[in-house]
């Protein structure tokens, strides 16, 4: 099942807020709509995100009253805004947006009806791309996965951190399926917990053997030498092979170089932004403290205690082994590494 698709004008996503207790999709017929479930993480996981930018582009495509195409060119800015404003830090939000005003100036030369059904189909190949991208993904970053390998993995970078098959968990999937007899280390993933709401409910989808651990039990399990290697998503990568990712992200990766775990970042070459040479300057979401001060409606903290919320960690590239893309292993020198896979 997709995470996100595109039903005769209606944009249908999971509301990965009910999981794992209810599997529910919502439609969504207005690019605002898609905007804001974006900001309250209905749909999460930066190339979910890109793929619903798509779709929202493709909503105020269809939406749009513009006779002329300059005005249909107006609205798409407009919708450009919105969708942009919806989170900060990944960046296959920006990737989604650029690539589909890129298509709309392509066709807008034809006329308002042939750039309207042209987005609605740019949105469809943006989203089937992500899955193929990331069973090539899988394929590749498999090859890092040894029969017997106990890996660790935090946050969700599974189907439904993207249209489907996953990321960092996608790597996880198809090693799985190639007979590889693995376990995971699931780390819960506080404030939000989406290892443990999403993450474990995958896992057991797909038959795949898991423990969940509390993060902080990370380090330990490493120090036992209970860990082959760790394997995370990124939100967006820097030009210099900067990660930044889940909040968590940073303390894992000092944790495994201290105990010489490898530490693989798996991202599409959509997630690396090479217009931003280090992660210090990647936007950081924060977000509201209530996420950290309240789990599932109970208030953890006494009243007046203040929470900090930053929803993202910078991990520096020095502590990166490999970043894994569609294109193949990245390995240091990541400057050069990285622009040659994203260029080619
Ligand atoms: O706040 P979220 O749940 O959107 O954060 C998601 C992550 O940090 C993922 O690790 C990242 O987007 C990579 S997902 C394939």
């Amino acid at each position: 099942m997709r995470t996100i698709s595109w039903d005769h004008g209606v944009v249908r996503m999971i509301d990965q807020r009910l999981l794992p207790h209810k599997l529910e999709v919502v439609g969504f017929t207005d690019y605002r709509e898609v905007a804001r479930a974006i900001t309250e993480m209905y749909i999460r996981g930066a190339p979910a995100i890109g793929a619903a930018a798509g779709f929202g582009m493709a909503l105020a495509a269809q939406n749009s009253r513009a006779t002329t195409p300059a005005q249909l060119r107006a609205d798409l800015t407009e919708a450009a805004g919105t969708l942009l404003a919806a989170r900060p830090t990944a960046v296959n939000l920006r990737w989604g947006i650029e690539r589909m005003l890129a298509t709309a100036d392509r066709l807008l030369p034809q006329g308002v009806q042939t750039a309207q059904a042209g987005l609605i189909d740019e949105a469809q190949q943006i989203a089937d791309e992500d899955v193929a991208i990331n069973q090539r993904m899988g394929a590749h970053g498999a090859t890092l996965i040894a029969d017997g390998d106990t890996i660790l993995h935090h946050c969700n970078t599974g189907g439904l951190a993207t249209v489907d098959w996953g990321t960092a968990l996608g790597v996880i999937r198809s090693a799985h399926e190639q007979g590889k007899k693995i376990h995971v280390l699931v780390d819960e993933t506080r404030p939000r917990l989406q290892g443990a709401h999403l993450t474990t409910w995958e896992l057991q989808q797909w038959g795949v053997p898991h423990t969940l651990i509390a993060d902080n039990a990370a380090g330990y399990f490493m120090a036992a030498g209970k860990v082959n290697l760790v394997t995370v998503g990124a939100d967006r990568v820097a030009a210099n092979g900067d990660v930044v990712n889940k909040i968590g992200t940073y303390k894992l990766a000092c944790v495994a170089r201290d105990n010489d775990v490898p530490f693989y970042c798996v991202a599409p070459t959509s997630t690396v932004d090479l217009r931003t040479p280090s992660g210090n300057q990647i936007p950081i979401e924060e977000r509201d403290p209530d996420e950290v001060l309240y789990v599932d409606g109970v208030r953890i903290a006494p009243e007046g205690v203040r929470a900090a919320n930053p929803a993202f960690d910078v991990t520096p590239n020095r502590l990166v082994t490999a970043i894994v893309t569609e294109k193949g292993i990245v390995y240091p020198p990541f400057v050069e590494n990285l622009a040659k896979v994203v260029n080619t």
